[in-house]
């Protein structure tokens, strides 16, 4: 995509190439806050004066810190990490042991890219002891994204950081923020299960918690844009607010390779000023994004 900056991770449920539908309903502000901040492609798209990036997975925050604090010595050793000879099962697996036993933040912070590139689908999955346990992916040859990093590096001197659940990061947003939550998806089905990007998994309940929240930030003057899978569900939670659907395709991968059409929604929850005003310049405006 032109004009456009990737991320430097694999991300399930990454908003990279829905960006264009996303950053249009962004309405402007002075900081962005993202408590679901994952692959960071809608910071990364965006450019809010400054940015609140949180996530409830620690190690994606430590990641964050250690490129942002000292992002040339983190490429050059990450780099280390890329050749064939770490492209291998046994290699692979002693990575992950040692991921899965180190506390040093910057060694973790090495290990946890490494295991985003080499591991099964760049899955980020922990079993019940909190053991990182993603199996090697398989790759012909990993790509080692410099260029993505450098996009980030140049970022990250306007962004805070932050380990922490959502309702920490939305019970914390002043007036001149603006919200973007990406939480894990509601449901397809009954019988549907998504990866596990945190330890407890993310349940109907927070999915209530996120939408009063939503309702209360707004109330208060603030903005908050929420994306989700367009099932009766979501719209029940989102009641009230603006709402758009937009076609998607997406790999449904504990059955294989089956790729099927879903509808996303985004759900804008707007202050009662802000539609009175005139119109904001919008997200897309401000990096020069087209709609699509
Ligand atoms: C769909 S992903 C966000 C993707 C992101 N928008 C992107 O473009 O890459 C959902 C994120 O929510 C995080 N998460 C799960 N439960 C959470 C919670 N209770 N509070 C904050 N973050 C949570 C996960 O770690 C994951 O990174």
């Amino acid at each position: 995509m032109a004009g456009t900056m990737r991320p430097f991770l694999k991300w399930p449920g990454g908003k990279y190439r829905v960006l264009q539908r996303i950053a249009p309903r962004l309405p402007a502000g002075r900081r962005l806050l993202e408590p679901f901040v994952g692959s960071a492609a809608v910071f990364l798209n965006t450019q809010y004066a400054a940015a609140w990036l949180t996530d409830a997975n620690p190690d994606l925050i430590n990641l964050y810190r250690a490129v942002q604090s000292d992002g040339d010595a983190f490429v050059a050793c990450a780099r280390t990490l890329f050749t064939p000879e770490h492209n291998r099962p046994d290699r692979y697996y002693a990575h992950r042991a040692r991921f899965n036993q180190v506390s040093d933040p910057w060694e973790r912070a090495l290990l946890f890219l490494y295991l985003n590139r080499h591991g099964y689908n760049g899955l980020c999955r922990y079993n019940a002891a909190g053991l990182f346990n993603v199996p090697f992916g398989r790759y012909l040859r990993p790509y080692f994204p410099e260029a993505e990093l450098a996009g980030f590096i140049a970022a990250a001197p306007r962004a805070q950081l932050a380990a922490q659940d959502f309702r920490a990061t939305m019970g914390a947003a002043v007036a001149g923020d603006v919200v973007y939550c990406d939480p894990p998806y509601v449901p397809l089905s009954a019988t549907a299960n998504f990866t596990d990007y945190t330890r407890g998994g993310f349940s109907p309940q927070d999915q209530r918690d996120l939408a009063d929240l939503a309702r209360t930030l707004a109330a208060r003057g603030i903005p908050v844009l929420v994306s989700n899978h367009d099932t009766p569900d979501a719209r029940s939670l989102y009641a009230g607010a603006h709402l758009d659907r937009f076609p998607v395709r997406r790999s449904i991968s504990c059955a294989g390779q089956r790729r099927e059409a879903a509808q996303e929604l985004l759900a804008l929850f707007l202050p009662a000023n802000f539609a009175a005003e005139a119109p904001p310049r919008t997200g897309a405006e401000l990096v020069g994004l087209t709609t699509g």
